[in-house]
């Protein structure tokens, strides 16, 4: 509950600063452009370009967390997601030379939710994979029917991956917004996630081995058909 308060808050206050300074960078970028258009070896401008792209990507992950989104309900095909995520990454997946392991084996893989959003959390946890190994890592997303017989039933997405792991002490803060140990990190695809996962009445899980690979484990309720 405190967490997403937290979040709350945080909504409010920054929902309308990222808006402006949104704004404000549009014009800032297109001058910038404009300016190494005519001069070609400015070296200062590409790092103001390369921290005006930073910049705006965070502004646009503040509004995300921001926005009370408006989640649409409708059935959504968890493989097809999965696979649209996977698409948009497989160039990075492919320059790092990572192999990537596809292992759906749930037999129905229907949930009612916002593919939109669903496709944000696959993605969050799937940069954050590729993103913890180097070359010749291991990428694996499985799905699977949940074990026990509750109604209805879960799916389980899991998305395992064989990097740096996370200690003990880093996995308590992990989905505490703006929490993040990168260097260009904003510490905020987590928390997105995390939101995302418990407004679909679903859950978000890791464990991990420290220094070997960490595995996060989503689970959803699927469709009554
Ligand atoms: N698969 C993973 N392997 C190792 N560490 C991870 C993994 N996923 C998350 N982490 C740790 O959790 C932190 C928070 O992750 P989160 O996705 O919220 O933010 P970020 O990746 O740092 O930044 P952002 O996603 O906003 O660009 C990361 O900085 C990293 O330390
Ligand atoms: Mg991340």
């Amino acid at each position: 509950m405190q967490r997403l308060d937290r979040l709350a808050n945080l909504g409010m206050l920054s929902a309308g600063m990222a808006h402006e300074i949104k704004n404000g960078l549009v014009a800032i970028k297109t001058f910038v452009d404009l300016l190494l258009e005519k001069n070609q070896n400015a070296e200062m401008g590409e790092v103001v370009r390369n921290e005006l792209i930073r910049i705006d990507a965070l502004a646009t992950q503040m509004m995300r967390i921001a926005a009370p989104q408006q989640a649409t309900h409708q059935p959504v095909r968890v493989h097809e997601v999965l696979d649209q995520a996977l698409r948009l990454l497989q160039p990075l997946i492919s320059t790092k030379l990572i192999a990537l392991k596809r292992n759906y084996r749930a037999d129905a893989d229907t949930v009612q939710g916002d593919g939109g959003q669903l496709q944000q959390v696959f993605m969050n946890l799937l940069l954050n994979a590729v993103e913890s190994m180097g070359p010749n890592g291991l990428l694996t997303v499985t799905t699977e029917r949940g074990a026990g017989d509750v109604d209805p039933p879960f799916l389980i997405i899991q998305i395992r991956d064989t990097g740096m792991g996370i200690t003990p002490e880093i996995t308590e803060r992990l989905f505490e917004p703006f929490f993040t140990t990168k260097k260009n990190g904003t510490g905020l695809g987590l928390a997105i996630s995390h939101r995302i996962m418990t407004e679909h009445r679903g859950t978000i899980h890791v464990e991990s081995v420290p220094g070997k690979s960490s595995l996060f484990s989503l689970s959803l309720p699927m469709r009554h058909s």
